[in-house]
């Protein structure tokens, strides 16, 4: 029970890496999950298999490129709990498209999803962990380090762009989160 009595929001965790990320937690004691995603129907099912697992959870609906959808989460989360104890930023796309073919609107959202949105959730939990402690996880890539893939070149970007901008929010944090 690793994450005993913990408070913890889990972006993009309807499906994948997320889901299970946000079932673990729930499964280490966690005393509530926020599934924070834009699917309705599979973060419900995420937060009814968390449920059936012992633990506790709700669905916010969130896009976390949207700032004030971001803000409402954590308003959210605040008024139900008191607290925030984790965030872990997982939610990102990908539109794997040859270079010919790609748009600055796919650009746009990839950058806007993939890393905006991270700042923007650190910056709405900040005020609340700086009180108490807390951690900021992000989710990067292996596609951030080197071109394995260039078909999704904004992707990659913008996972480069969460390893320095995780570098600079643990000074700009520390030492409280
Ligand atoms: N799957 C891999 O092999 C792999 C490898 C390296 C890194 N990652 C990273 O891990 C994370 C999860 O990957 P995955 O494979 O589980 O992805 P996935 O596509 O299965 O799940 C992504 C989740 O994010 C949600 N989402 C999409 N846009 C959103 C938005 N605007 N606001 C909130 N939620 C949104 C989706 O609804 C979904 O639940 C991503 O950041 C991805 O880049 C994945």
């Amino acid at each position: 029970m690793r994450f005993k009595n913990k408070v913890v929001i889990v972006t993009g965790s309807s499906r994948g890496i997320g889901k299970a990320t946000a079932t673990l937690f729930a499964k280490e004691g966690a005393k509530l999950v926020v599934v924070a995603d834009i699917n309705d129907k599979e973060s419900e099912k995420t937060v009814e298999s968390i449920k059936k697992a012992g633990g506790d959870a709700f669905y916010a609906k969130c896009d976390v490129s949207k700032e004030e959808q971001v803000k409402q989460m954590v308003e959210q989360t605040i008024k139900k709990f008191g607290k925030i104890d984790i965030l872990v930023n997982n939610a990102g796309i990908v539109f794997d498209v040859p270079f010919e073919e790609r748009t600055v609107e796919q650009w746009k959202r990839t950058l806007e999803v993939n890393l905006i949105g991270v700042f923007l959730c650190a910056k709405y939990v900040a005020p609340h962990m700086k009180k108490s402690g807390g951690k900021i996880v992000n989710v990067s890539s292996t596609n951030g380090i080197d071109s394995f893939s260039p078909s999704s070149m904004d992707y990659d970007s913008s996972k480069a762009g969460i390893i320095i901008l995780t570098r600079d929010l643990a000074k700009e944090l520390a030492p409280k989160i």
